[in-house]
């Protein structure tokens, strides 16, 4: 019986260094032989956000003892590795670059084939790493820097169905969290504040709700909510306008993921598809329930990674080179990292204010 193929992935677009090993079963779905994330929170928190450098000489400092820890938790032999993947965009230049050049020497050495892989597929692909999914099949992707409804036709097929045309939604929630006294990184302690409000107590804007089909927009949420920001003096004030919040996007993601599912069923014919949801974001709770609920209503099957798997790591990186390995889609030594590395090529085009709604 021939060996399954074992991909070693590498993640560093960010304030993550990551490296997993993953191995393709019969069952098909991947066996994750070791999935290891290092975050960097306690160096960024004190500037209130990423600073590349600062991330990027972290990655050269840790990069080496992250992969050696989650080769010796894989229990794997070098040899018996398959492929290297490494993430080759989007993200921060500075830090793409060290896990992509790690990632290629590796592959040198070992004489294997070197994959670069789209942090975003990477982000799409990963309920793949415990769930059955067929293609097509509708995805909503909300990370720090993106938030895009997606028609995932095949490997590397997209289509763009909507977009942010101003901020992402983990980036809204960051930002708001600062406004709010919350300390880096705010989107998941934002969620746990807003608990302790009543979310009625605030009424905000929705932006673009009733049109421009499912593109979304949170930049003037931003605005009210630094108005009233002015205003407030009580800490049980702050905790109703992070809880109205909370119950804003809620209800915008409600409304925005109808239209993206009419919007999907125009191009894509089955009765029942899944509906993936994936990125950062994901792993809110209140998103959560209001995505399931949406799902149910419109015959759509949710699903959600893991919550391990929701932010960035390298299992998701690894599941996108495996995928790649089996399709023989390899790069050559020379690949380049990309800063706005695009899923669908529409995507250029959309990002920022140049978009129709
Ligand atoms: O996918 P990710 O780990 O990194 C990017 O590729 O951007 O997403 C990070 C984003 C951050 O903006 C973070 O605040 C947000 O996801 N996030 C959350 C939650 N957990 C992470 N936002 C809201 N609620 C959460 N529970
Ligand atoms: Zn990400």
């Amino acid at each position: 019986m021939t060996e399954k193929p074992i991909i070693l992935g590498i993640e560093t677009s960010c304030d993550e260094t990551a490296v997993s090993l993953i191995q393709d079963s019969n069952s098909g779905i991947p066996k994750i032989l070791s999935n290891i994330v290092s975050s960097q929170f306690d160096i960024h928190t004190e500037f209130g956000g990423v600073v590349p450098e600062l991330a990027a000489r972290s990655h050269v400092e840790k990069i080496d003892l992250i992969a050696k820890k989650a080769i010796k938790e894989s229990e794997v032999n070098l040899d018996k590795v398959s492929a290297i993947a490494a993430t080759a965009g989007p993200g921060l230049i500075v830090c793409l670059t060290v896990g992509l050049s790690f990632g290629k020497a590796l592959a040198s050495s070992l004489d294997i084939p070197f994959i670069g892989v789209n942090h975003l597929e990477g982000h799409a692909l990963s309920p793949k790493l415990h769930s059955k999914l067929e293609y097509p099949y509708l995805l909503l992707l909300i990370s720090g820097g993106h938030s895009q409804y997606l028609s995932v036709n095949g490997l590397g097929d997209y289509k763009r169905l909507g977009t942010t045309i101003d901020d992402a939604l983990g980036e809204a929630f960051d930002k708001i969290a600062k406004l709010l006294g919350i300390e880096f990184p705010g989107g998941p302690k934002l969620e746990k504040f807003a608990k302790k409000g009543d979310s009625h107590k605030f009424e905000l804007p929705k932006p673009i709700i009733n049109k421009g089909g499912c593109n979304l927009s949170f930049a003037g949420l931003k605005t009210a909510i630094l108005r009233i920001t002015q205003k407030i003096k009580t800490e049980q004030e702050k905790f109703d306008l992070a809880a109205s919040f909370q119950k804003t996007i809620e209800e915008i993601l409600y409304i925005k993921t109808k239209v993206a599912f009419e919007e999907f069923r125009k191009i894509n014919s089955q009765d029942k598809s899944s509906f993936v949801v994936a990125g950062g974001v994901a792993a809110n709770k209140g998103i959560r329930e209001i995505l399931i609920k949406v799902s149910k209503e419109n015959n759509f099957d949710p699903i959600f990674p893991d919550l391990k798997l929701c932010g960035d790591n390298a299992a998701m990186i690894a599941m996108v080179g495996l995928e790649k390995f089996k399709a023989k889609k390899f790069d050559s030594l020379d690949l380049p990292a990309n800063p706005r590395l695009p899923l669908d090529e529409n995507a250029k085009f959309l990002k920022g204010a140049g978009v129709k709604i």
